[in-house]
């Protein structure tokens, strides 16, 4: 007998970049490709040091089962966080820890969304999210990314035409396009989301990576009152292997998502959340995260200076003033995908843009990545992608 998937299995597919990565095993290919953090800055030994100690302070508690809201001091130290280094009141109570903030994604979805829901996200937008929403049979809308946020009036119009469920954004330093909301953009979000039915969902887990300019309040909390879910992630300010994310939600809505925790996995690893607490009571996580803006900052300059020298005039590149990615539009007759191809056997790789835009568009663009890659194969890197870019435009 054949055996019977549920249907939301048909509409989901293996992440796109997981297949990627698979390629760009082989160690000779420079990668672009990946979103990981660089794991040179992962401060190993403090976390042994962390680990150590909660093992002898608390070895049984740490092994034990514990609360599905999480760690109460961990969660305190993120409230208080938020206060200091983003002005916006949040309580500890509001605090709810999750398995990486991939899965407030997941949890996201098995409290609001039925099947045919409209989500509004980014175009492009975050394949992990496109991804988790599809699991719940979701309809995508999409909303245009300008160079400081969203197309306001697509924006409106969008929330116009159509009952949404949510608007999911990820407000600093996108994944894939790098950009960043101005804080007139974070207005403008607020504005037109004031008196509608629609969840904001703000997914920010790059804020903190800030290299250059001024860092902005979350929509959440600081333009929206009160409504929205803001969501956070120790991925990458510490390391991603701890799986530590969390979700600022409060009210009714945070008991709903205790029990969509509860029959997911009931709570987030005790001991990862006592070891990463015993970290940042030990260390100073602004001087840990003042390393990572420095190295990525530099590695983001190298890339941007190497793209000048090597790309034509005609591919359009992003700015970003932090994060991890940076977003590169070529003319519209050119393919990412036939360019990758190409690419690969020149031994570079980077991710095609049209997984990221639900809608089938986004051909010619392509994402890259500059925290998982040193200066020299940056340089080298980008050298061989230029070369491979031009001579595609002269055959195309
Ligand atoms: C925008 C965005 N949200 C969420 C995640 C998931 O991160 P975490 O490791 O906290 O689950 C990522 C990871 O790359 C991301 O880019």
């Amino acid at each position: 007998m054949p055996i019977q998937f549920a249907d939301r299995m048909a509409t989901v597919h293996r992440s796109f970049i997981r297949e990627i990565l698979k390629v760009t095993e082989d160690q000779s290919i420079i990668s672009f490709a990946g979103g990981l953090p660089n794991p040179e800055l992962f401060p190993v030994a403090d976390l042994q040091a962390a680990a150590v100690k909660v093992m002898e302070e608390s070895g049984p508690q740490s092994l034990q089962y514990s609360t599905t809201e999480g760690f109460q001091p961990l969660r305190q130290f993120i409230a208080d966080r938020y206060k200091e280094k983003k002005g916006i009141d949040v309580s500890a109570d509001e605090i709810l820890i999750t398995s990486g903030s991939q899965q407030c994604l997941d949890l996201l979805g098995k409290v609001f969304l039925n099947k045919g829901d409209n989500v509004i996200i980014e175009r492009p937008g975050y394949l992990g999210a496109i991804q988790s929403f599809s699991m719940f049979q979701s309809n995508f809308l999409t909303v245009g990314l300008e160079d400081d946020g969203p197309d306001l009036a697509e924006l409106e119009m969008v929330l116009d035409q159509n009952d949404s469920k949510m608007f999911y954004a990820v407000t600093n330093f996108q994944n894939p396009s790098g950009l960043t909301y101005s804080p007139e953009k974070r207005q403008g979000v607020a504005d037109l989301l004031k008196g509608r039915d629609v969840l904001f969902v703000e997914d920010d887990p790059y804020g903190e990576l800030r290299f250059m300019g001024e860092f902005h309040k979350p929509v959440v909390r600081g333009y929206l009152k009160d409504d929205g879910v803001l969501l956070g992630s120790f991925s990458k300010v510490a390391a991603p292997g701890f799986r530590l994310g969390w979700m600022v939600c409060s009210g009714e809505m945070r008991d709903k998502m205790i029990i969509a925790k509860q029959a997911s996995d009931l709570h987030t690893s005790t001991f990862a959340q006592r070891v990463i607490h015993r970290y940042v009571t030990d260390n100073n996580l602004d001087d840990h995260i003042e390393k990572i803006r420095q190295r990525y900052g530099n590695q983001r300059e190298v890339m941007v200076k190497s793209i000048e020298k090597f790309f034509p005039a005609e591919a359009k590149v992003t700015q970003p003033e932090g994060g991890m990615f940076l977003w590169v539009t070529l003319p519209e007759s050119v393919s990412a995908m036939e360019l990758f191809d190409e690419a690969i056997k020149n031994k570079v790789a980077f991710v095609p843009g049209r997984p990221f835009y639900v809608d089938g568009t986004g051909e010619n663009t392509f994402r890259l990545n500059f925290s998982n890659s040193d200066e020299t194969r940056i340089e080298e890197g980008i050298k061989r992608l230029g070369s491979g870019i031009k001579e595609f435009l002269t055959k195309s």
